[in-house]
Order: C-alpha cells, then sequence, then structure tokens
C-alpha cells in the first residue's frame, strides 16, 4: 500500500455478527481517522452486520456464495467501484482464493480469536480450554491463500482463567479483538 495520503477506503467482508464491523465504524467515525468503511459485503443474507451497516448508511451488499468464482468475480467488481484500498475480513467464513487476491492486489486484513500459528481454524475457544492453556488471545494477519497464515500484524494475549469456559473465553478475545482490529488498520496503513 502507498503511504498514507488522505483516508484509506475499506471494505469488511461479514458472515455474521459484526461485532468487529461495529467496532471498526466506531472507530471510523473519529474525528482523525485514517480509513473510511465505505463497503460491506456479505455471503449470507442473515447477517447481522448488514442491519448495522444499513444503521450507519454504509453501502452494503449481499452477495450469494453459489460458488466461489461468482461470489468473488462480483464483490471484485463492487470493490473496483468503490475504489477500496484494503479489504478487512472480519468473521467471513469462506477462504479467498489465491486468484481473488492476485486480482485485488492491495491488502486483505483478517481477524482470528486465537494466537496464532496457534489454532488456526473453527472452535478455537473449545479446543482452548480443552487443552488447559494458560493463555489466549487475538491475531490480525494479512490474508493469503492458506487458512489464518499470513504475516501478523497485530497480536495480544488474555489470560485463562481456571474458572473460564468457551462463553467467558470468548467474551474476553472479542474485547481484544474490537481493540487491536482498528489498531492493525492504522499500523498498515502508517507502516506501509
Ligand atoms: C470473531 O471472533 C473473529 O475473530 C472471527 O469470527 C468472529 C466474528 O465475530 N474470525 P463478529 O462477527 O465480528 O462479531
Amino acid at each position: 500500500m502507498e503511504k498514507y495520503l488522505g483516508k484509506k477506503n475499506i471494505a469488511v467482508l461479514i458472515s455474521g455478527r459484526g461485532s468487529n464491523l461495529t467496532s471498526l465504524i466506531k472507530y471510523s467515525k473519529r474525528k482523525k481517522s485514517l480509513f473510511e468503511i465505505k463497503l460491506v459485503i456479505s455471503n449470507n443474507f442473515n447477517a447481522k452486520g448488514l442491519k448495522i451497516a444499513n444503521k450507519s448508511k454504509i453501502k452494503n451488499q449481499y452477495i450469494k456464495y453459489s460458488n466461489k468464482k461468482n461470489f468473488e468475480n462480483r464483490s471484485l467488481k463492487l470493490l473496483k467501484k468503490y475504489n477500496i484500498d484494503l479489504i478487512c475480513l472480519a468473521g467471513f467464513m469462506r477462504i479467498l482464493s489465491k486468484k481473488f487476491i492476485k486480482n485485488f492486489s492491495k491488502p486483505i486484513l483478517n481477524i482470528h480469536p486465537s494466537l496464532l500459528p496457534k489454532y488456526k481454524g473453527l472452535n478455537t475457544h473449545y479446543k482452548v480450554i480443552k487443552n488447559r492453556e494458560k493463555f489466549s488471545g487475538a491475531t490480525v494477519h494479512i490474508v493469503n491463500e492458506k487458512l489464518d497464515a499470513g504475516k501478523i500484524i497485530i497480536q495480544e494475549k488474555v489470560r485463562i482463567l481456571k474458572s473460564d469456559i468457551v462463553k467467558t473465553l470468548e467474551k474476553k478475545v472479542l474485547k481484544i479483538e474490537h481493540k487491536i482490529y482498528p489498531k492493525a488498520i492504522i499500523k498498515l496503513i502508517t507502516n506501509y
């Protein structure tokens, strides 16, 4: 990404709840924010995040995931139309193809609720608790064609208590996610 010259246009890709989307929107509304959320795309018609975008008057689009190629081509067209500089995946439950990443040609970030490279994939908190880990956390990383891989931009830890269960751990980690995602975006925008 070229050096910071005015606000960067961000597209957020979601599949569900949208709590990270909410935190990014909130951050982007700060007076001196370096980015603006221009577009929200969801592969799930019922994603709560679409309603959140609507409320904030952000252009949002459900794109049916009939197949990867179709979804990605339609997304690429929109990303171009809205001059998107950076994609943020926030609870987006599909893996983007190598071709999509190459065609978009600008950075793509993802947030994952573990201390990557540990606990890639689904059911993270359950696995972490089951393995009696002492720490967990959240990671923001660059997306490549492999699942939850790619360069780490920011990672933050949280201590796991003996009393923690999946639900309480998820809550703790989510709090960290909401804090580090905007920070990671700023780091990427200002350091590249
Ligand atoms: C978050 O835990 C994120 O790390 C993971 O999916 C969840 C999405 O939550 N990739 P939300 O939709 O942002 O509330």
